[in-house]
């Protein structure tokens, strides 16, 4: 119901993001969406090109008077760093000096360079790393600011935190509250609520920077107020749980993904794991004891709050060097860079919460559907209306 798509270049002019499937009528807050780019774009870590970019999105179609229309949304962000990458990254030809300047033929380990430049038969490995570089996750979050503002207008709403950088981890038992995650503030550098923690996450961040070495960790996504029947159990392919899974395994860097408690499941007994029912006349609602399964039952959710957590791997440039070979003279060397970010940790948690949010909004589309927000809403309210007189 919902599609969303991106294209551009890390450096090349701009970046585009197209969604479609949002229906008529909705309210759009400009501001909110720059804000969304803007906490992206923080974090303690990040290097020299965030330094560059200050990411806001020019509104280029599907919206009039600051309403949706029902026809795709166009947005496009600047890339302020295209002033020096004019001939590099020029879409018409350039001189073959032009061409070779920041030529990449010495791939990084970690990074798509290679398989890439195999697969797509390119001599220069800039072709591949241009797009494959996590600068795209800027057009998802306006992407996925768009899927959150249709969301709120059914009372869902995303946010998250970091739970671990490297080995610095919030305790296992921790559950966070919403207004702890609501607490966080855009200046945060480590997105982590209990200060304690966050000042050793900022610590360890620094001594792998002082290493010359990276650093991953994890961080969680928090949805709320989601409705008992979004996704379906009738097919592979329409469980929430597989797709929230491929969203989020989607973000640059991130190795796993789990649904509420995840992987600890398998290690723990079935009395241990398994949220009891209970059921409140008062909000004439069924309700779980505990989350453990993180709001999703056989693909569907079933009310609680959808908890996702991403595992990200240490990003791959670092200044340690590491060894690779020349694609062209298949001379061993050593990959060693010097400007870079250490940890994305903090930043990946916002992009998450995009792809979480596209995600739910194409679910929401699926089951309440409607060309106007009015009809959407009422199929929404009719359908909460059914379940509360179950
Ligand atoms: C927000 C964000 C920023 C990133 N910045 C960098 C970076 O500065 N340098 C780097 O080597 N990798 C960076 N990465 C990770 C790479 O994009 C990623 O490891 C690479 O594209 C290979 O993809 P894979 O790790 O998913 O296999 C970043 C990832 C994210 C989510």
């Amino acid at each position: 119901m919902l599609l969303f798509r991106t294209a551009g270049e890390s450096h090349g002019q701009s970046l585009i993001a197209l969604i479609e499937g949002i229906p008529a009528h909705l309210l759009i807050d400009f501001d909110f969406i720059d804000n969304e780019l803007k906490r992206r774009q923080g974090g303690y870590g990040r290097g020299g090109r965030m330094k560059i970019e200050k990411d806001r999105v020019e509104v280029l179609s599907g919206i009039r008077h600051g309403r949706t229309l029902g026809s795709p949304i166009g947005m496009l962000i600047e890339n302020k760093d295209w002033e020096n990458w004019q001939d590099v990254m020029s879409v018409r030809e350039v001189l073959e000096d032009a061409a070779a300047k920041r030529r990449v033929t010495r791939p990084r380990p970690g990074h798509t360079d290679l398989a890439g430049s195999l697969k797509f038969d390119q001599i220069d490995a800039r072709n591949i790393l241009e797009r494959s570089s996590a600068r795209e996750t800027a057009a998802r979050v306006a992407a996925g600011s768009i899927a959150k503002i249709l969301l709120k207008a059914l009372d869902i709403e995303i946010l998250s935190h970091t739970t671990a950088i490297g080995g610095v981890a919030l305790p296992d038992d921790f559950r966070v509250e919403w207004s702890q995650l609501e607490s966080i503030r855009n200046d945060d550098v480590s997105r982590c609520v209990i200060p304690d923690v966050a000042a050793a996450m900022v610590e360890e961040i620094q001594k792998a920077q002082k290493d010359g070495d990276t650093i991953g960790g994890t961080f969680e996504i928090v949805a709320r107020n989601v409705p008992t029947g979004l996704g379906s159990h009738t097919a592979w392919d329409t469980r929430l749980d597989g797709k929230l899974a491929q969203a989020v395994m989607s973000i640059n860097a991130v190795k796993a993904v789990e649904i509420g408690r995840g992987v600890a499941v398998a290690r723990a007994m079935g009395s241990e794991v398994h949220d009891e029912i209970a059921y409140s006349e008062i909000e004439r609602r069924f309700y779980r004891l505990t989350n453990r399964a993180g709001g999703i039952e056989g693909g569907i959710s079933n009310g609680e709050e959808i908890r996702v957590t991403g595992y990200l791997k240490p990003i791959p440039t670092l200044k340690k060097a590491l060894r690779s070979v020349d694609m062209i003279t298949k001379e061993p060397f050593l990959a060693q860079h010097e400007r870079s970010d250490t940890c994305t940790v903090p930043a990946a948690g916002v992009i998450g919460e995009s792809m979480v949010a596209l995600v739910l909004a194409d679910a929401a589309l699926t089951k309440f559907g409607g060309d106007s927000m009015g009809e959407m809403l009422r199929n929404y309210h009719g359908y909460l209306e059914q379940v509360r007189n179950y």
